[in-house]
This record gives structure tokens, C-alpha cells and sequence, in this order.
């Protein structure tokens, strides 16, 4: 039997996509990323290593663990959920936390992550512990005075240490837990720095078997790189339930929340918030909200009902075309994805009459709201052709459908549910593909079929 000498031996993990290396690479050979492989000691290399190739049948010792069960013997009580009142966010959560679940919030940097989770844990006032490793507890009250919870007798911790939070934890039994934010928690357990794919992955699993033994519902904070994606994402992503992501444009109120995975419901939903003076304010009714501040009958504006989620939004895009007084003309989104202006100019230009050649283009979606739909390019197409023609799309209409290269108007999904929000907010007309009609039939506004961007422009011209 050969000896070994128990050696510890470093493995390198991808801090973007979570693989595993047995050497330092300038790119990671599973993602292509560059310089993301960071060292995690670790892995000790030893006898243990042949065991791997022994029958488990054999090798394992008899009554360890538990044995199996008929499916129909087990009981499916519903399981309680920690419901927040914050209808927005038990809306993404499908009605609450469980207790002993665990939820990664992500977002970017000053989306309002931290005042989310304090509002959260207001909710739970002495059920609730708010951990912060990121700003004093002085920054803490003043920002809870803010939200208006100052007064509430929620508990909060400034730490950064793991161990650190088992006292705590053991003596408050609180129900639940915010970490604010994961990335700044590290256990001298491993070596490698708070925020390594090792601390992290290492702490979340720990505190993760921990909620899970004492039924504490548990947030986790978590920032996301600057391509979106949460630092150590992998690793993180299947040791949670639930994993939300905030997001908005920075300078709009806007915030949108939605679930990328939910172990207890739909990752259909959308939370929508609104950033105000006093903390994030529900939004209700975001429709309402996005038509607000319309000027109606103006050139180069249409609605578009639109769907996030299983929710229909109605959201105006606008467009100006502009003479392009030298050189190259200038096409410039917000909102909206630049390839798909270009198509659409390209088919416009090509399908229908509209001259689009040596002109500026600018195209918006209002209200910080980003459209990636394609059922908004029939609205987007009537918008440009309103501008450069100077006839406003008239204020009782919306318009769906996705434009194919060929310039004809493609269905898209669940059209009736979208009709019967226009015809809630009071629009009497919306614009459909001709394959689609019937579907929009349901609701109570007048459906107009179009076939291709050439009979979208004569209608807007008759
Ligand atoms: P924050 O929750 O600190 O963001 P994150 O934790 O995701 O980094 O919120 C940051 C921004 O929100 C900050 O720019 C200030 C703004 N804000 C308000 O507008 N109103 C408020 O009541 C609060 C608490 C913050
Ligand atoms: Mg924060």
C-alpha cells in the first residue's frame, strides 16, 4: 500500500462562472473570461483519494441517513410563508418567504438593494436582524429614519465576521435575516480575502445550513459585476431558493424586481418600485405611472402594451427624426436596443415610403424603462414614421406586433391580455399582425389588423 503524505493543494475557481482549474490560466477554459481565475486553497490530496473508485453499497456504513419514503406518504402541508406586506415583493416571491428559506438579492450598486432588505426587515420589527458589513449602524438608523421605521424595534448588527454572528443569531432566534452584503462576510476557515469566490461560497453555505436547521428566513445581499452578473455566480445560484434581481436605470426612479429562479413559485413575476425621497414605493398600477407625463398628439410617440412577466405594461416609446445637417447620420437609443433600430429603420426604409436615408434618429422608451420586447417594434416603427412624417399616432390607440425583415407585422404572445389593459386605461383602438386579430377580440377597444410597416404607415397617414 503506497503512503501518502496528506498535502494541501490549491484549486483555482472562476469568479464569473464558478468552474474549477488545478492551475492558474490568464482565461477561464470554461467561460472565456479573462483574469477571473482566483487561487482557493483547499482540497487536501490524500488517501482518501482512492476511495472514490470503492462500491458505495459496500463502503458506507450500514443505517447512516434516511430511508426512503412512498411519494403518497408524505404529507404536502402548505408551507407558511413569511409574507412581508410588501405586496411588490411578495408578488416575486409567490407570496413570502418560507421560513428557513434563502433568497439572494442582486443588483447593482445603488440600485437600492440595502433599502429594500431594510425595508424588508422592518417589516418583521422584532423578528427581524439586519446584519451590515458594508455601513455603520449610525448610517443604519439615520436611513431608517428615512424609510420611516426608526422607531421600530428591528435589530441590527455591523459585522463582518461569520462566527461572529452566532451569538446573535442564537439568542435573537430571529425569524428573519438580512446579510448586507454577502460579499463582505469572510470565515477564518478559508484564506483567501472577504468577496473571493471561496469566502463567499463558503459563508453562504454556512449560513445557508444554518437557516435551513432553525427555520430563519434568510436574504442575502449580493452586488453584480458590472456585466450583470452576481460575483461568483454559480456557486452562489444553487445553494439559494430563490434568487431576485433589482435593477433600474440610474437616473430614473424606476426599479424593476424579478425572480431568475424560485423554488416556491413563478419566475414570472415583476415587482415595480419606485425610488422616492422616503425609500422604494410601491407601483400598482406601473401603466398609469409610464402615461403619466405623455404629451398627447404629438409627432413620434405610440404606446406599446408590453409584457414583463406575466404583467402587461403599457409604456410609451418615442422617436425624433431629425435632418442630418454633415456626415453620417447619427441613430441613438434609451431604452431600446440600438440593433433593433437599425433593423427597423432598414425595413421602414426598404418596405414602406417613409425616407429614412441622411436622417438623424433618436429613439426613447419613457420612463427609464428598458424595452427588449420585440412586440414593441410595430409601436417603434409608427413612432419613427409619425416624426418624419409629422402625423401624431392618435391618442386612443396602441400598437403590437414584431416586424419581420420581409417588413411584415409577426404575432406575439398573450395579445388579449395586453388589449384588456389598454382597454382598462381607456385606449379604444389597438393595432395587432393580421394573424393575431381574433386573440385581441376579448377586450373592449376596436382591433385594427395590419399586415406588413407598409399598411402600418398608410393607416397612420389616412
Ligand atoms: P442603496 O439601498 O444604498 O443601494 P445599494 O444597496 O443597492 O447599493 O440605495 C442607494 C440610492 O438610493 C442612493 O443613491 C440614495 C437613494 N435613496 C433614495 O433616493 N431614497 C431613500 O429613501 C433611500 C434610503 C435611498
Ligand atoms: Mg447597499
Amino acid at each position: 500500500m503506497a503512503l501518502y503524505m496528506a498535502r494541501s493543494r490549491s484549486i483555482y475557481a472562476c469568479s464569473e462562472c464558478g468552474s474549477q482549474h488545478p492551475q492558474w490560466l490568464g482565461r477561464c477554459p470554461a467561460c472565456e473570461s479573462w483574469n477571473s481565475l482566483v487561487e482557493e486553497p483547499g482540497a487536501v490530496d490524500g488517501p482518501g483519494k482512492e476511495d472514490t473508485a470503492r462500491d458505495l453499497l459496500d463502503s458506507a456504513p450500514a443505517s447512516a441517513g434516511e430511508k426512503a419514503r412512498r411519494l403518497t406518504e408524505i404529507e404536502a402541508s402548505a408551507q407558511a410563508r413569511l409574507a412581508s406586506g410588501i405586496t411588490e415583493l411578495d408578488r416575486v416571491l409567490g407570496g413570502g418567504l418560507p421560513p428557513g428559506s434563502v433568497a439572494l438579492l442582486g443588483g447593482e450598486p445603488g440600485v437600492g438593494k440595502s433599502t429594500l432588505a431594510l425595508q424588508l426587515a422592518a417589516r418583521f420589527a422584532e423578528g427581524g436582524l439586519y446584519v451590515t458589513g458594508e455601513e455603520s449602524l449610525e448610517q443604519i438608523r439615520l436611513r431608517a429614519e428615512r424609510l420611516g421605521a426608526g422607531a421600530l424595534p428591528l435589530h441590527v448588527l455591523a459585522e463582518t465576521q461569520l462566527e461572529a454572528l452566532a451569538d446573535p443569531w442564537r439568542e435573537l432566534q430571529p425569524r428573519l435575516m438580512v446579510i448586507d452584503s454577502i460579499q463582505t462576510l469572510h470565515t477564518d476557515r478559508v484564506e483567501s480575502a472577504p468577496g473571493s469566490v471561496a469566502q463567499v461560497r463558503e459563508c453562504a453555505a454556512r449560513l445557508a445550513s444554518t437557516a435551513r436547521l432553525h427555520g430563519t428566513a434568510l436574504v442575502l445581499v449580493g452586488h453584480v459585476t458590472k456585466d450583470g452578473a452576481l460575483a461568483g455566480p454559480r456557486v452562489l445560484e444553487h445553494l439559494v431558493d430563490v434568487v431576485l434581481s433589482f435593477d433600474g436605470e440610474r437616473h430614473h426612479a424606476l426599479r424593476l424586481l424579478r425572480a431568475l429562479k424560485n423554488r416556491f413559485g413563478s419566475t414570472q413575476e415583476v415587482g415595480v418600485f419606485q425610488m422616492a425621497e422616503s425609500g422604494l414605493r410601491e407601483v400598482d398600477n406601473p401603466s398609469e405611472l409610464f402615461l403619466a407625463e405623455r404629451i398627447r398628439e404629438a409627432p413620434g410617440s405610440c404606446i406599446v402594451p408590453l409584457l414583463e412577466g406575466s404583467r402587461p405594461m403599457l409604456v410609451e416609446v418615442q422617436s425624433l427624426v431629425a435632418a442630418a445637417p454633415y456626415g453620417t447620420p447619427r441613430r441613438s437609443c434609451l431604452g431600446i436596443e440600438d440593433a433593433r433600430l437599425a433593423l427597423l429603420l432598414a425595413v421602414l426604409d426598404r418596405r414602406s415610403d417613409v425616407d429614412l436615408l441622411s436622417r438623424d434618429v433618436y429613439a426613447n422608451a419613457a420612463g427609464g424603462v428598458r424595452v427588449t420586447e420585440p412586440a414593441a417594434d410595430l409601436g417603434l416603427a409608427l413612432a419613427i414614421a409619425s416624426s418624419r412624417l409629422d402625423r401624431p399616432v392618435p391618442p386612443d390607440v396602441v400598437a403590437c406586433g414584431e416586424i419581420g425583415l420581409g417588413g411584415e407585422i409577426r404575432r406575439v404572445a398573450r395579445i388579449e391580455l395586453r388589449a384588456k389593459e389598454a382597454a382598462r386605461l381607456g385606449f379604444q383602438r389597438i393595432l395587432v399582425p393580421r394573424g393575431a386579430a381574433e386573440d385581441a377580440a376579448g377586450a373592449a377597444l376596436e382591433v385594427v389588423p395590419i399586415s406588413d410597416v407598409a399598411e402600418a404607415v398608410a393607416w397612420l397617414r389616412a
